[in-house]
């Protein structure tokens, strides 16, 4: 079948464009295979539908990456995008203001917890996350503290592709063949589901909370810059720490003056239910937050750093005479990027968004929780509009890549009856647009549920 993308006049059918797409590097691209991939097509998007090539319609169990938050098709992100591209499409940040920017920096101070009402824009993720790591460097550098410069990050966690936001991304096998800044201490995931058998909760938590405060006291408190940590580690494969655990380790970062920046590149804008998790869902209010993806739904790249007014005061009041952080991108506040992220927002508040993740969320989970019943599935889980399910086929004879293959299968299974979900090593991953209805939760469950039996039927389990 052909596709024709009228605005760009081309009448292409999906070979041709599989064909052409191979000579696109891919993020994480196999060089052993590059070259040869089908990759599906995606041509259009419609609410929390999306359309391939040939046609077929999809509900998008990833939102994209995370990161359509309110959906596709939204003619008013559209509109503002198009209006501020003609108007101004770019002037530089550098030494000038642009009135979208100014607009944006004063709607996030109204949601950021706490003091945190200075905004950094960066071009996605990896430049908020990479931004926040200098300035923790530059903030002790200015205190007069050069010492100050190891960074604790998790095991499981995902932070971005800049050398330093890869350098503190906990996915141990993503690191092979690349190398790896210095000074960055990994511990290990808090994630209960490997928690010895009869370990309580409780216990498992004050353990991983230990492990943080030892590795600060091992490394020495005046060596230790900043820990950073996504509230829930989303790419690690929705892990949820055990209740206090966010709190705890604040404190134990501010026992012995150690930065704290909360990852909200995924958890931002409405997927737990609020605009930022951090305060509101965890009870901490950190040092800086990172942002990016829900922040313009995804129809722009644009990331942003949450900065405390502390911290600023600290390097105003600071004994060093130059005072300058010399880090910026040509995109650093984009006129574009903030007025796609001001009519995102806008649809946020118009149609009470956060609220209806805070009341739908538990009807996913309890839907979702229904592959727990699969004897190849070992956990669910689940919190506001996240989820992850584990498969493990044979728990007694542990095999990495036999659950990985069983999870890829799923996804195909799946992408047949009309759903994309997200295979993540032996999880498959879901976070849908934030406007997913009961109906589509209902689809979706469904329809994993039948996959995943249509799978262990071929594997005859
Ligand atoms: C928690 C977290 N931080 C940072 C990033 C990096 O963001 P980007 O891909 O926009 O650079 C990601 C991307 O998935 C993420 O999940």
């Amino acid at each position: 079948m052909s596709s024709t993308i009228p605005s760009q006049g081309h009448n292409l059918d999906t070979e041709a464009l599989q064909r052409l797409d191979n000579k696109v590097v891919h993020p994480w691209e196999n060089f052993g295979g590059i070259g040869t991939h089908k990759r599906l097509v995606i041509e259009r998007g419609e609410g929390v539908h999306v359309i391939d090539s040939d046609g077929n319609r999809m509900l998008d169990g990833p939102a994209g990456m995370w990161c359509v938050n309110a959906g596709y098709g939204r003619r008013e992100i559209v509109n503002a995008i198009a209006e501020q591209a003609m108007e101004l499409a770019y002037y530089s940040p550098f030494s000038n203001a642009t009135s979208s920017v100014g607009l944006l920096a004063e709607k996030l101070a109204e949601y950021a917890p706490g003091d945190l009402t200075n905004i950094y824009f960066t071009c996605g993720g990896s430049t908020a996350v990479d931004g926040a790591l200098r300035f923790a460097q530059f903030y002790n550098n200015a205190l007069g503290r050069p010492n100050k410069k190891k960074i604790i990050a998790r095991i499981g966690g995902y932070h971005g592709s800049t050398f330093l936001s890869a350098s503190v991304s906990g996915k141990l096998s993503d690191k092979t063949n690349l190398d790896m800044a210095e000074n960055i201490i990994l511990i290990p995931a808090p994630k209960p589901l490997l928690r010895p058998a009869g370990m309580s909760l409780e216990a498992f938590c004050d353990e991983k909370v230990a492990e943080l405060e030892n590795a600060i006291l091992e490394a020495g408190p005046e060596n230790v810059a900043v820990h950073i940590a996504e509230p829930v580690l989303a790419s690690g494969g929705v892990i949820i720490p055990p209740e206090g655990y966010q709190k705890r380790c604040l404190d134990v970062c501010r026992k012995y003056d150690v930065l704290y920046i909360s990852d909200e590149v995924v958890t931002g804008f409405g997927r737990l239910g609020e605009m930022f998790a951090s305060e509101k869902v965890f009870g901490i209010v950190p040092d800086m937050i990172t942002m990016a993806k829900g922040l313009t739904s995804g129809y722009q790249p644009m990331g942003g750093l949450m900065i405390s007014q502390r911290l600023i005061d600290d390097i105003k009041a600071s004994g060093t005479d130059y005072k300058w952080f010399s880090n910026g991108f040509t995109y650093s506040g984009h006129p574009v990027g903030a007025a796609a992220a001001l009519a995102n927002i806008d649809i946020f508040e118009r149609e009470n968004l956060l609220e209806h993740v805070r009341d739908i969320a538990p009807y996913f989970a309890e839907r979702l929780s229904e592959l727990g019943q699969l004897p190849v599935v070992s956990e669910v889980r689940s919190i506001g509009l996240m989820a992850g399910v584990e498969c493990d086929l044979d728990p007694e004879t542990p095999d990495e890549s036999r659950d990985m293959a069983f999870a890829s299968e799923l996804d195909k299974q799946c992408m047949k009856m009309g759903l994309l979900v997200r295979p993540v090593y032996n999880m498959c991953v879901m976070s849908p647009p934030l406007t997913i209805t009961r109906e589509q939760i209902d689809f979706m469950a469904d329809t994993l549920m039948k996959g995943m039996r249509a799978v262990m039927e071929q594997r005859g389990l």
